[in-house]
């Protein structure tokens, strides 16, 4: 496996290997990799004669509040699990590499980023929208990978794909549970032993509510009071929001017609958790999703 760390030397790679026809799969993390980014990379890998993982804690995304400068950064590790993946390239790019002085064009998704992690996190998905579609003019990949974890994350960059046409085809790949149900991120690793006993209930509660939908129950009033009395056994956990929204639009839904999308964030002391499950009414002939 290389490790590249400049852009140049990153799209020269990208392009020797498009000119001889080889198809190129990407998965962009900011590294702390676990087995939610191993299975994107295992699928990448099936998909794509030559894989790029990026590994790039994107300052553009945190806000000063947040964790940038603590966000774990287990390179050595994260290094050894793309070599067992069989991994081409991990490109390794510095933050000055990526936004050089006099930087300045932005990208934004403004409809999608206005809700939810948008609205908890304001500069969060201009800061993805815009390395993401820096990454990709670089390594520039015909496939790339994300975990539908961060679900408005992918519909954001399914979006800017098609609007900027990017001509990358992108591919989201199911969240990586723990066994208690917990989504896999890097970030679990700070929460302490109690906060991580109570952690699963926000999928437990997601859960009660696509049981509620999948069993004919479509008045998303009553299906959020049931989600949300899920989180009372917790009264430390901190709900942000417990949504049933459109799974394109990602707008609120009163009614659930036939599909949609549970959203879900909470706080456990300082430790923010997303999650989300996607559903579909049985047997109900669903209108046009991507
Ligand atoms: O999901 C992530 O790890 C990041 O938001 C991404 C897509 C790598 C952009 O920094």
């Amino acid at each position: 496996m290389k490790t590249i760390r400049t852009t140049r030397a990153m799209a020269a790679w990208s392009e020797r290997l498009r000119r001889e026809g080889v198809t190129i799969g990407f998965v962009p993390t900011m590294g702390a990799l676990h087995d939610g980014h191993r299975s994107l990379i295992r699928a990448a890998r099936l998909r794509s004669d030559a894989l790029v993982v990026s590994i790039f804690v994107n300052p553009s995304q945190f806000s000063p509040t947040e964790d940038l400068s603590t966000y774990p950064r287990p390179i050595t590790n994260d290094r050894a699990l793309c070599r067992e993946e069989g991994v081409d390239v991990c490109f390794e790019p510095t933050a000055q590499a990526l936004y050089p002085q006099g930087f300045q064009t932005i990208v934004t998704v403004p409809a999608l980023a206005r809700r939810w992690e948008g609205a908890a996190r304001p500069h969060h998905f201009t800061g993805v929208a815009t390395v993401v579609t820096k990454l990709f003019g670089i390594v520039r990949p015909n496939l790339a990978l994300f975990g539908q974890k961060d679900y408005q994350q992918a519909a954001l960059v399914r979006q800017l794909v098609e609007d900027l046409n990017l001509g990358v085809a992108i591919q989201v790949r199911p969240t990586v549970r723990e066994r208690d149900g917990l989504a896999m991120s890097s970030r679990n690793i700070y929460l302490s032993a109690d906060e991580r006993r109570i952690a699963p209930l926000l999928f437990q509660a997601l859960r009660a509510g696509q049981e509620m939908i999948e069993g004919g129950i479509s008045d998303v009033a009553m299906i959020e009071q049931i989600m949300c009395q899920t989180m009372e056994q917790a009264p430390t956990i901190h709900v942000e929001y417990l949504a049933v929204c459109d799974p394109n639009s990602l707008e609120p839904l009163s009614v659930v017609a036939d599909r949609a999308v549970l959203l879900g964030a909470v706080r456990l002391g300082s430790i923010r958790l997303i999650d989300n499950r996607p559903v579909k009414i049985p047997g109900r002939k669903s209108r046009t999703t991507r």
